[in-house]
């Protein structure tokens, strides 16, 4: 299947897609112009490696997928979901730049933004939480990340601390996009939500509705964002058990707890997202007008994205 497949025509080692301002442009660029080290980290169908573009010196985070693996696996439809997502969000702050994609014999080739400052949950653990300035910072990052990835129609499905990168400058950058979906457009419009889906996130993350109902949409990416909040706030997630069995108990029955000291405004913004039906749940819209994010100027793509960490 991945033979055929028109996402991944460059064949042997020799062609690469280089995606430049939203279009893309065929440039060759082969395994053998980078030069790999230190591994990024591992999933169960990838790893990331570092990676120095031999020409430019520029670093990269390549992401690699054994070929036949992913076959073995029923995987490929993930991978091009990855590779079309990624193309269709192009170059923008807060989703990880997708630079060249390109195959050998063996395997697929992302080759990524390094994020060199590692995962958003690397500050949480380190500091154990994090002030209500900080997480009002990064969280306005989020939900513009968040609100433009859902106006392109597409919904990430897993959001957690670990897909929530940090760039050369620490602004956030969301990667990632193996288990997105893409909405298909209604007139001109995408749809808010999608139906049945056999597909379940990190047990932590997952909404209510996706265990429930097998339903998913632009509502769970929101209600994954408010679990990262608490998170940061709380230096735990609001729903953990020791299990995923009693983590999604916990979730069904909507019982969490605020932590002593959890600022009430941010308990505001939790508690209207945390809502069993997604239809309760603030909307972007109603993220971005929350008072929490009062001092936001949410047209000010500068200010959201290019001041120092607080
Ligand atoms: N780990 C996984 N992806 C990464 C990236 N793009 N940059 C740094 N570390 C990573």
């Amino acid at each position: 299947p991945l033979e055929s497949s028109d996402e991944w025509v460059n064949r042997g080692a020799a062609e690469a897609t280089r995606i430049q301002d939203g279009t893309a442009s065929t440039i060759r660029r082969t395994v053998k112009d980078f030069a790999f080290g230190d591994s990024l980290g591992e999933g169960s169908y990838s790893t990331v490696v570092l990676a120095t573009d031999k020409h430019s010196q520029k670093k990269y985070a390549v992401k690699t997928l054994d070929k036949r693996h992913i076959i073995k696996e029923k995987k490929v439809k993930y991978v091009n979901i990855e590779k079309n997502a990624l193309n269709r969000l192009g170059q923008r702050d807060g989703i990880v730049h997708l630079f060249f994609t390109f195959q050998d014999e063996q395997s697929l080739y992302f080759v990524l933004e390094y994020a060199p400052h590692g995962e958003l949950l690397g500050l949480v653990k380190k500091y154990g939480s994090l002030n209500e300035d900080v997480v009002r910072h990064f969280g306005a990052q989020m939900v513009d990340a968040i609100k433009y990835m859902h106006d392109q129609g597409i919904v990430h499905r897993d959001i957690k601390p670990e897909n929530i990168l940090l760039d050369d400058r620490m602004r956030i950058t969301i990667t990632d996009f193996g288990t997105a979906k893409m909405l298909e457009r209604e007139g001109a419009k995408y749809p808010a939500d999608c139906k049945a889906t056999s597909f379940v996130g990190t047990a932590e993350y997952v909404s209510p509705e996706l265990l429930n109902d097998k339903y998913t949409g632009k509502s769970a990416d929101l209600w994954a964002f408010a679990c990262i909040v608490f998170q940061m706030i709380a230096g735990k997630p609001p729903f953990k058990a020791t299990n995923e069995y009693l983590t999604f108990q916990k979730i069904m029955k909507l019982q969490y707890a605020f932590t002593a000291g959890f600022p009430l405004v941010v308990r505001d913004l939790v508690k209207n997202l945390l809502r069993l039906k997604p239809q309760d749940r603030l909307t972007v819209r109603g993220i971005q007008n929350h008072y929490f994010f009062a001092d936001i100027d949410w047209k000010d793509h500068d200010a959201v994205w290019n001041r120092p960490v607080p």
